[in-house]
């Protein structure tokens, strides 16, 4: 386990078993649609990568990257898209690949953008949910693991860009980040 960690939450094995679960039930539901699956840069890229070879119908990738955070654990509210899709999204059925959704106003946002540019339908998916941390009216479609109030890192997840690298989710220490 790294020095910087405080508890392994969920284990490589464990997050694996998951992720399969949720590629089979989407494989299901978006049998015969038009699918767009869109990775939150950077840190949907772990869950993505691992999510898009357990679905075995055909889907089309793309990536955006949008910004609610900086460097600090708090969230600022302010939702700024870094890198916008390429693909057309008219018609098509959109599935949002986050790596958390803690206060919900990065996907609330994202949705709706989304919606605007014509999707046939948009739903989110993330690997963790932190239920405490919401601040609008938002739901996750397929989620991986509900996690508590503690600031996560790995498997994507980065604190100050750092982490992102563990396969496993984890608690990092307080005191990595009160200084
Ligand atoms: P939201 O808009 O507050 O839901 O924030 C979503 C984004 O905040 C995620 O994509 C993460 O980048 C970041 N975030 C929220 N909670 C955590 C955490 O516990 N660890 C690392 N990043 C987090
Ligand atoms: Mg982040």
């Amino acid at each position: 386990m790294h020095n910087d960690v405080e508890k392994i939450l969920f284990d490589e094995a464990t997050i694996k078993a998951r992720i399969k679960e949720i590629g089979e039930k989407i494989s299901k539901d978006y049998a015969r649609r038009d699918v767009v699956a869109v990775g939150i840069l950077k840190g949907a890229v772990v869950f993505f990568a691992d999510l898009m070879r357990e679905i075995t119908i055909p889907v089309r990738f793309d990536f955006m990257a949008a910004s609610s955070y900086g460097t600090s654990t708090k969230t600022s509210g302010v939702v700024r898209i870094l890198k916008d899709i390429d693909t057309d999204i008219k018609g098509k059925d959109v599935i949002i690949v986050e790596d958390i959704i803690d206060s919900g106003l990065t996907l609330q946002y994202l949705r709706s953008n989304f919606e605007q540019r014509g999707a046939n339908s948009v739903k989110l998916c993330a690997l963790l949910d932190k239920p405490s941390g919401r601040r609008c009216d938002v739901k996750g479609d397929y989620i991986g693991f509900d996690v508590p109030n503690e600031f996560i890192v790995g498997f994507g997840l980065d604190y100050a860009s750092l982490y992102r690298n563990l396969p496993y989710i984890a608690v990092l220490k307080k005191s990595v980040y009160e200084k």
